[in-house]
Formats: structure tokens, C-alpha cells, sequence
């Protein structure tokens, strides 16, 4: 791996999105969500196209299209994601993207166990399944999203098992992964955690 690589992986709703952006901010580099990558797959599906056909024809542009936000396209993105080839198809435009020369973070659920297992830094971030549903409740609901909270919370539940008991590339912490648990952390103080993590390695720590 030619960059500084930054893998932060953790479960629906944990806050990875937030702290990456925050951490990319902080140390100047690029930023990709790779749930993007599945999300554009599932919402392809949702219109029909077949998902390894979707993830074989996957552009750089299709990651900006409108309404990849949504629940029903979180649980289709959870969907094509238990399938090894749409996986497979999506592996090349990740570790491109983590060699970049000006240090990359990316965000998922295997980016420290697969794509990524030479990153310099892993951090799993994670939080209790009601505060992570309370929290992806109020975005949609901010949205004008008319899901319950149970609504929200069943969904939680569902990605989260899917995406742990999937056979193809699980979410697991890697084994060298730092793990930060948002539940009671204000974003300041798990970006200063993130941030502290990384600084130690980038120091030689
Ligand atoms: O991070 P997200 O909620 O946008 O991800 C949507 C789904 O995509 C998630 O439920 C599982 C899948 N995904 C994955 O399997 N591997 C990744 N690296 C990122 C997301």
C-alpha cells in the first residue's frame, strides 16, 4: 500500500460517517464511504437490474446519484452485500482508493479484515443497537421520513444481522482494530479519541 490508509469499520448507524469525515478533515485526506458502493448496487436492484450485473457497471458517478439514503436502499445495499461476487466486482475501486499518495480513509464493514488489512490505522466504532436506532431515527425523521422508531430499530436489527452473519467478509473488528464506543460520546470527544489513535501511529506508536 503506496498511502496512510485509515480503516473505520462498525455497524448501521454507529457514527463511522460523522468521525470519518471529521477525521479526513483533520489530517487532509480523502474520504470514502464504501456502504456508497453497495447502496448504489441495491438501489440499481430496486429498479430491477440484476446485482452482480449492477456491481460490474458500477461508475464513480453512480455513488452521487439522489435517494441512496433511504431505508429501503440501506436494506437492498444490505442484500447485494451478502452475495461474493458483487463483493469481488467492488474490491479494485477500494484498494485504489486506499493507495492513494495523499492518505485515504474508508469507511465500511470489512475495510480492516479485507480490503484494506495493511492500513495503518483500524478503528471499529460502534454503539448500543436502541442509541444507534434513536439516532438514524432523528435523521430520517429531520427528513421528513415517516419510519417509527420501532420501525427504525427493527431495521437496525435486520442489517445488523445480516451483516454479521453474512459467510463473504462479515463485520467483525480486525484483530489489530482500536474499538471506540459511541454510546455515551458526544462527536467532539470520539473525533478527539480518533484523532489521538491516529496521531499515536502516525508518530511511530
Ligand atoms: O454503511 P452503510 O449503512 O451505508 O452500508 C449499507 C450496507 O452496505 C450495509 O448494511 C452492508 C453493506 N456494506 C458492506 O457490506 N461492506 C462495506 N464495506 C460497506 C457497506
Amino acid at each position: 500500500m503506496n498511502g496512510f490508509a485509515i480503516a473505520i469499520d462498525g455497524p448501521a448507524a454507529a457514527g463511522k460517517g460523522t468521525l470519518s469525515k471529521a477525521v479526513a478533515a483533520h489530517f487532509g485526506f480523502a474520504h470514502l464511504d464504501t456502504g456508497l458502493l453497495y447502496r448504489a448496487v441495491g438501489a440499481k436492484t430496486l429498479l430491477g437490474v440484476e446485482p452482480i450485473e449492477a456491481a460490474l457497471a458500477l461508475v464513480a458517478e453512480d455513488l452521487d446519484a439522489e435517494g441512496l439514503r433511504t431505508p429501503d436502499v440501506a436494506q437492498a445495499a444490505s442484500r447485494v452485500a451478502v452475495i461474493p461476487q458483487v463483493r469481488a466486482a467492488l474490491v479494485d475501486f477500494q484498494r485504489a482508493f486506499a493507495a492513494r499518495s495523499g492518505g485515504a480513509v474508508l469507511d465500511g464493514r470489512d475495510i480492516g479484515t479485507v480490503i484494506c488489512p495493511d492500513a495503518r490505522v483500524k478503528l471499529f466504532v460502534t454503539a448500543s443497537p436502541e442509541v444507534r436506532a434513536e439516532r438514524r431515527f432523528l435523521e430520517l425523521n429531520a427528513k421528513g421520513d415517516p419510519s417509527t422508531r420501532a420501525e427504525v430499530l427493527a431495521d437496525v436489527q435486520a442489517r445488523d444481522a445480516r451483516d454479521m452473519e453474512r459467510v463473504e467478509a462479515p463485520l467483525k473488528p480486525a484483530q489489530d482494530a482500536v474499538l471506540i464506543d459511541t454510546s455515551d460520546l458526544s462527536i467532539e470527544d470520539a473525533v478527539a479519541q480518533a484523532v489521538a489513535i491516529i496521531e499515536a501511529r502516525t508518530n511511530g506508536g
